[in-house]
C-alpha cells in the first residue's frame, strides 16, 4: 500500500537543519517581569529560578495585569458570561461587545466598528468581505493581511516598504492598462511595522490613494492605544476621514484578545454580513471585550501612554549612545545587528543576563538585517530601563559588538 500521509519527521528535521524550528516556553504571567520555562514540549513545564524582565512582548501599556482591566473582565465573565456562546448574528451579541465597539468609534472618530474574535481573523474577513480587484500592499504588511490578500483571490501588487511614491508609481501604471476604468482599488498598510518599528508616511498614502479614487485600509495593530487620546497613527495625523478602513487588534496595547474595523456605518452593515469571518465566528469572548474596553479607557483618560513614550526614549538613546543602531520611529526598536549569528549571540547574552530580547532573523527579515526586537513597557521602572542598557552594554562586549 502506498503511504499518502504526510513526512512529518521530515519536515520537521529540515526545519531544525536550518535552525529555524520554534518552540514553546510558557510564562507564569503576562507582565513587564516573569519567571520563564524552556520549551518542555508534553511535559509539565519546570520554570526558571530566576526571574526575567520582559522586553519582547506587545503589552505596550503594561496593561494586562492592571487591577482594573482584570476586575472587567471578571466582572463580565460573571454577570454576562466567560464565552459568547454562538455567533454573534446568532445569540452571541451582548452589551459588552456594544460597549466595546461604541468607544472604539468615539476612538477612532468613526460612524461605527465591529469586534472580531481575532485580528487576523479581522484582517481576512475585511479584506475577503470587500472583493477588491486590486490591492496595493506594503512589501512588509502582516502576516495576516497576505493572507486576506490571498483568499481575496485578486491581483496584489507590492510596493516598496513606506515607500508612497513607488505606491503612485504603480497605481498609475495599473491605471494604464486596459482594464483598470472600473476596477476597484485597496490600498492596505500596517500603521506601525513590527519587525522594523517604522511608520508608514499615511498621509502621502492617502493623497495617492485619493488621487486615484482608491480606498485606504490601515492596520493600526501596533500603535492602537498609544497615540493621540487612546488612537493610532490615524488620529496622531488627524487622517480619520480620508482613510476608509482601520482596523487593528485588541491583543496589543489593550491587554485583551480579538481585533476591530472602524468606519463608515455601511462598511461594518456589510462585515456583519459578508465577512466570513465575523459570520461564521463564535463572538468575541465577554471578558475579553470588557478587558478591552477598560484598557481603552485607561489609555485615553491616564498618563499611561507618557510612561510607554518615556521608556521607549530613554532606551534608544541609551542605545544608540552605546553605538547600537536602533531602526524606526515608533516604540519598537529593533536593534539592527547584521549577521544572524551574532544576533543570537547578543539575544542569549541578554537571557543570560535575566532579560529577553528576541533575535530576529530571516525569513522574518531581509539576509543580513537580523536584530534583536526591544520593546519597552509603560510598567516598567526606571531602574529596569537601567538594567536592560547595562545588560545590552555587557552582552554586546561579550559578542564583540561594542
Ligand atoms: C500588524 C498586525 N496585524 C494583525 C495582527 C493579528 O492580530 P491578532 O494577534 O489579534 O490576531 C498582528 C498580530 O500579530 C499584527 O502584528
Amino acid at each position: 500500500m502506498e503511504d499518502r500521509g504526510f513526512d512529518l519527521e521530515g519536515r520537521l528535521d529540515a526545519l531544525e537543519e536550518a535552525t529555524l524550528k520554534r518552540s514553546l516556553s510558557p510564562v507564569d504571567r503576562v507582565a513587564e517581569r516573569g519567571y520563564f520555562a524552556e520549551p518542555a514540549g508534553g511535559d509539565l513545564p519546570v520554570l526558571d529560578s530566576a526571574e526575567a524582565l520582559v522586553f519582547a512582548s506587545n503589552n505596550y501599556l503594561g496593561l494586562t495585569d492592571d487591577q482594573r482591566v482584570q476586575d472587567a473582565a471578571r466582572q463580565a465573565a460573571a454577570t454576562v458570561g466567560t464565552g459568547a456562546g454562538a455567533s454573534r448574528l446568532v445569540t452571541g451579541d451582548t452589551m459588552v461587545h456594544q460597549d466595546l465597539e461604541r468607544l472604539l468609534a468615539e476612538t477612532k472618530g468613526t460612524e461605527r466598528a465591529l469586534a472580531f474574535s481575532s485580528g487576523y481573523a479581522a484582517n481576512v474577513g475585511t479584506i475577503t468581505a470587500l472583493e477588491p480587484d486590486v490591492i496595493f500592499s506594503d512589501e512588509y504588511n502582516h502576516a495576516s493581511i497576505i493572507d486576506g490578500c490571498r483568499l481575496a483571490g485578486c491581483e496584489t501588487i507590492v510596493y516598496d516598504h513606506c515607500d508612497a511614491a513607488d505606491l503612485r508609481s504603480k497605481l498609475e501604471r495599473r491605471a494604464e492598462s486596459a482594464d483598470a476604468s472600473d476596477e476597484s482599488w485597496l490600498i492596505v498598510t500596517d500603521s506601525v511595522f513590527s519587525m522594523d518599528g517604522t511608520v508608514a508616511p499615511l498621509s502621502a498614502i492617502c493623497d495617492a490613494a485619493e488621487a486615484f479614487g482608491a480606498w485606504t485600509m490601515v492596520d493600526e495593530a501596533h500603535a492602537t492605544g498609544l497615540y493621540a487620546n487612546g488612537g493610532g497613527v490615524v488620529q496622531a495625523e488627524g487622517l480619520a476621514d480620508r482613510v476608509d478602513v482601520q482596523m487593528g487588534t485588541l491583543s496589543k496595547a489593550l491587554a485583551s484578545q480579538g481585533g476591530y474595523v472602524a468606519g463608515s456605518a455601511e462598511l461594518i452593515e456589510c462585515l456583519v454580513n459578508d465577512a466570513r469571518a465575523f459570520v461564521f465566528s463564535t463572538g468575541l469572548a465577554p471578558p475579553a471585550a470588557a478587558a478591552a474596553s477598560e484598557a481603552l479607557h485607561i489609555a485615553r483618560h491616564s498618563d499611561v501612554r507618557e510612561r510607554l513614550w518615556e521608556n521607549a526614549t530613554h532606551l534608544r538613546d541609551g542605545l544608540e549612545a552605546m553605538g547600537f543602531e536602533v531602526l524606526g520611529d515608533s516604540q519598537i526598536l529593533p536593534v539592527l545587528v547584521g549577521d544572524r549569528e551574532d544576533a543570537l549571540a547578543l539575544a542569549d547574552g541578554m537571557r543570560e543576563r535575566d532579560i529577553v530580547t528576541p533575535a530576529i532573523r530571516p525569513p522574518t527579515v531581509p539576509e543580513g538585517a537580523s536584530r534583536l526586537r526591544v520593546t519597552p513597557i509603560a510598567t516598567h521602572e526606571q531602574d529596569d530601563i537601567v538594567a536592560c542598557l547595562e545588560a545590552f552594554r555587557a552582552a554586546g562586549e561579550d559578542a564583540d559588538l561594542l
